[in-house]
């Protein structure tokens, strides 16, 4: 509380904390309660019959990108409530603060800045007096070189011999980014470096990509913000000793650090050159557009990268500039509180009709819940409302085998964010498949089916969901679908008063896994510091330990 609240300060009445700053005392939301009431039996197959217009009224364009929001269940009069919410919570007025630098990342007093990371060279930022976009640009500028040199063959490892595989060792924010980039734009790789990631505490993870790889030829790219993270310092170490099992004799040779924390990189070994800094106003899970993305420029080459934060500054300048009616992260974010907040809908698929992007719903699952999986507000007061539903998917149209039944059969509706490609470098034909597969969907999981001789075979239908169409997934629409997804996550916080960018919710676990590992390594559950399934469960593995004789 001593971050919230100042110390010695007399604590703010219970009553007054819950009802501050709440979203759920606007009138709007008052207002959107009873007009949830109201068009109770609205059914989205006769709103499409009635109005002609309702696909072209409800869709969005933004260069490459159409989203038709049309299938969700909203009407005019909800689009205008839901307005008048964001109206009420602020948001244009909130949208401008995160651009200029304002500390939004309250509860650790600095800003959230990483759309300076993908603005264009002439844009300047200044904070506290210093030339934030000038840091931002060197330092990419830094990044760009080491990359540039690395796919022209020039970077040695300590034998003189060539690197060329370059390992990124990181986890949440400092590995889904890169991850996803490198294997959605596998199209656009280009150049002799092959790139591997490793994340997992597991240490399966690692050995697997050290057997495959040549010690003389690899470079490890550890990416970690803090430098303090047991599974990226783990395996980092593990990286360091597999080089000297090997015989390396200048393992830093085979290091590259990208973090805030440069005394602990040095420690490990890593020199200043080979150092590349991202800053207190870069959030880890918004890391990817920072020099955080190396080993995915190392894959794609610079021109990609740039075109990549190119795409996001497209969208940064849709969403500071565009009227809130017309913006497409700013109506995404309204739709998802609609039917998380008045529907009750506690969760959201992300389909991706795209196999480049099967690794988008495990991305959105970090930018998203551990944004707003919160229940406190900025403030420090009860948010009062339900925030972040589970968001989960896969790709279309694997995931038609999988939980699509749920979907459309399931008690509890589930809204869902469809993505499709219009074209593709392959088989056009089967491509069209693939689309007529996605289309059909949207429309049945809309439509449904009623069938009262044969409830098995009913479909309730009325289940809501978004589609965005794009030409072909290059670096520029990557770059916009994902920063659609932050400012999205962002409008939602905004609604909600809460904080996306801390993430205090992981530091319970990490302390006690700390604990816990001090334990095992000395060979005893302490047993009353535990409860008895923990203190148990502990014991079971001391004792698997000992049989084993280890
Ligand atoms: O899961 C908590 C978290 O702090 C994420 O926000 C972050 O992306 C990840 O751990 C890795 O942190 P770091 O980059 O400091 O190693």
């Amino acid at each position: 509380s001593g971050r919230i609240f100042k110390e010695g300060a007399a604590l703010p009445n219970i009553r007054d904390m819950i009802r501050q700053n709440q979203c759920g005392d606007t009138e709007a939301w008052r207002l959107l309660h009873k007009h949830k009431q109201q068009i109770a039996g609205l059914r989205l197959s006769d709103a499409f019959e009635k109005d002609p217009g309702r696909a072209q009224k409800f869709s969005l364009e933004l260069q490459d990108l159409f989203v038709d929001f049309s299938k969700n269940l909203i009407t005019d009069e909800t689009r205008s409530l839901l307005l008048k919410l964001a109206e009420e919570r602020e948001l244009e007025k909130k949208i401008r603060e995160l651009f200029a630098g304002g500390k939004v990342n309250k509860t650790e007093d600095r800003p959230a800045l990483h759309t300076l990371l993908r603005a264009p060279e002439d844009y300047s930022l200044e904070h506290d007096g210093v030339d934030l976009s000038r840091q931002a640009q060197d330092e990419l500028g830094r990044m760009f070189a080491v990359v540039e040199a690395l796919r022209a063959g020039q970077l040695k490892g300590a034998a003189g011999e060539t690197i060329s595989k370059v390992v990124n060792i990181g986890i949440g924010g400092s590995d889904v980014g890169p991850r996803l980039l490198s294997e959605a734009l596998g199209e656009f790789r280009n150049g002799n470096i092959e790139v591997e990631f490793v994340a997992n505490m597991d240490p399966f993870d690692i050995e697997q990509v050290l057997a495959r790889s040549t010690p003389n030829a690899t470079l490890f790219v550890i990416v970690s913000k803090s430098f303090a993270t047991p599974e990226t310092l783990a395996n980092a170490n593990r990286a360091k000793t597999w080089l000297l099992r090997h015989a390396c004799a200048d393992p830093g040779k085979h290091f590259i650090a990208i973090s805030e924390n440069q005394d602990a990189a040095r420690q490990f070994g890593v020199g200043e050159q080979r150092f590349f800094k991202i800053w207190d106003w870069v959030g880890g899970r918004y890391s990817v557009w920072s020099c955080a993305g190396l080993t995915a420029a190392a894959a794609l080459g610079v021109d990609n990268f740039k075109r990549f934060l190119a795409g996001a500054h497209a969208v940064d300048r849709h969403f500071h500039a565009a009227e809130l009616d017309k913006n497409i992260p700013v109506i995404l974010g309204l739709i998802g509180i609609w039917h998380n907040n008045f529907f009750g809908l506690g969760g959201h698929a992300v389909v991706p009709y795209d196999q480049k992007l099967r690794s988008l719903p495990a991305y959105l699952n970090q930018l998203i819940m551990e944004s707003n999986g919160k229940s406190v507000t900025a403030a420090g007061a009860a948010a009062g409302v339900n925030t972040t539903p589970i968001i989960w998917g896969g790709v279309g149209s694997n995931a038609q085998h999988a939980f699509f039944q749920f979907l459309h059969q399931g008690p509890r509706a589930t809204s869902l964010d469809f993505l499709l490609p219009l074209t593709s470098r392959h088989d056009a034909g089967q491509h069209e498949l693939l689309a007529a597969n996605c289309l059909a969907q949207g429309e049945a999981l809309m439509r449904g089916r009623a069938n009262p001789d044969e409830p098995h075979r009913r479909f309730e239908g009325n289940r809501p969901s978004t589609t965005i169409l794009y030409n072909r997934l290059d670096p520029h629409t990557l770059g916009m679908l994902l920063a659609i997804y932050e400012h999205k996550t962002f409008v939602e916080a905004v609604i909600w008063g809460i904080n996306p960018f801390d993430q205090w919710g992981v530091e319970l676990g990490k302390e006690l896994a700390g604990q816990i590992a001090g334990e095992l390594a000395a060979g005893q559950a302490v047993g009353s510091s535990h409860d008895a399934s923990t203190a148990s469960l502990m014991n079971k593995y001391l004792a698997e330990r000992r049989r084993r004789g280890q």
